[in-house]
């Protein structure tokens, strides 16, 4: 006779903590790059714990890492459930880490009770979420429903190293994991992850259920002037870029955001070239992440920054250009999933509420090929890409025993 699956709470928060000390830092975070060393020993943790329990393991081109529990029907598209495993370069241990786990207790739990369901189910760790050293992010998701992915060959990340080498060595340091084309037909797919905003946590509200995404711009400004002496070039003689830089930097964030709450801008990344404490800059980049829920004001907001950057670098007799590096327009999530999402926490009588995520998932690409939901958790004081970041250990399990109920009711439908 089968056993109803329940999630093993003990279990699902050792594994959290195992996950966590592959690239833990002093201050409690994780620094587990993309492709980095220490990203391949939690694809290497994840492969090991799954060849245990005698699933099969799989990776793609672009090393997605798919862990898979057959269904009574193998001939069906899977239902997938996952997230991510890079992280911030000092990122917290659940961005990613927590639905990745969390989906994985989810197979386990299934396996534990001997549970058949009708269509296969894939736990996946997609492959750079983050994007924090090889943008753009959530290649692994981008990869896997069809983006061109050519100019990538070329990338080279923030830390110099180049994509192609290291996703190259990333995926042969796996090879128990077989290797399988990019990209196939998904019955569904469903993410949790940790809300990284304030709300669920002030709302006392232990479930989000997230109806869309909102979109996400990158761009690269560069302002180029004259490099000159530090010590003997008088103001009247400067080209110096970043002033210019600051200047635009300085506009924006008083013209952006405080008129319209919904705008979202960061500059997250700047440098000055050649760096010398010595000298005036030649040219000076910086980077801007651009997020609304709107995208007409994306355009409009993106517009405003070519102009500030124009009109601040002219002031000092420099130039500015700027680089589009990533466009991801936000996504709504499939009606039937929702209430799928939205059924398994009412049948756990947790309490739930929709929102819109303001942070962008690999979920989103995948909602263009599949139905796709997500579930939130809430995080402490709203924190993420931070070390401190921390979910509480009961929110950890209810999450996952709404994402293992929604998993059973999409892979069995009636
Ligand atoms: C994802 O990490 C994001 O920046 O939204
Ligand atoms: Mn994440
Ligand atoms: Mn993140």
């Amino acid at each position: 006779m089968t056993r109803v699956p329940e999630i093993n709470g003990e279990r699902l928060l050792g594994r959290l903590d195992a996950f966590a000390r592959i690239g833990a830092t002093a201050a409690g975070g994780v620094n587990r790059q993309a492709f980095s060393v220490e990203d391949r020993g939690a694809r290497r943790l994840l492969a090991e714990l799954a060849l245990e329990r005698g699933f099969t393991v799989f990776q793609d081109g672009i090393a997605n890492l798919f862990v898979r529990r057959e269904g009574r029907d193998a001939a069906l598209p899977p239902l997938m459930i996952g997230s991510h495993l890079d992280s911030q370069p000092t990122g917290g241990r659940f961005d990613g880490a927590l639905g990745t786990l969390c989906a994985f207790e989810a197979l386990e739990a299934l396996e534990d009770a001997q549970a058949a369901t009708r269509m296969p189910v894939e736990v996946v760790a997609w492959a750079n979420e983050e994007g924090s050293r090889f943008a753009p992010g959530v290649m692994g998701s981008m990869a896997f429903t069809g983006a061109d992915v050519t100019a990538w060959a070329s990338i080279v990340g923030a830390d110099g190293a180049s994509l192609a080498t290291e996703l190259e060595a990333t995926i042969a340091a796996l090879p128990e994991a077989s290797l399988r084309p990019t990209g196939m037909p998904l019955s569904a797919y469903i993410e949790l992850h940790i809300e990284q905003g304030p709300a669920l946590e002030k709302e006392l509200t232990p479930i989000g259920v997230v109806t869309a995404v909102q979109g996400t711009r990158w761009l690269e400004v560069s302002i180029t002037g004259a490099a000159g002496h530090a010590g003997t070039t008088g103001l009247a003689y400067r080209r110096d870029p970043m002033v210019a830089a600051v200047a635009a930097m300085h506009r924006l964030q008083t013209t952006i955001m405080p008129p319209d709450t919904s705008a979202r801008l960061t500059v997250g990344r700047i440098s000055a070239q050649p760096g010398s404490i010595n000298a005036i800059p030649q040219s000076v980049t910086f980077t801007v992440d651009l997020r609304h829920p709107r995208p007409e004001r994306l355009d409009a907001i993106e517009a405003e920054v070519h102009r500030v950057c124009a009109a601040e670098a002219e002031v000092q007799h420099c130039s500015a250009t700027i680089r589009r590096s990533f466009d991801m327009p936000g996504a709504a999530f499939s009606p039937d999933m929702i209430k799928i999402v939205e059924e398994a926490a009412n049948s756990l009588q947790l309490p739930h509420k929709q929102m819109i995520s303001g942070a962008f998932h690999d979920a989103l690409f995948i909602a263009r090929v599949a139905p796709a939901a997500m579930i939130f958790v809430p995080c402490r004081d709203g924190l993420s890409h931070n070390e401190a970041e921390y979910v509480e250990p009961e929110h950890t399990i209810a999450g996952a025993r709404v994402l293992l109920r929604a998993s059973i009711a999409a892979a069995s439908p009636r």
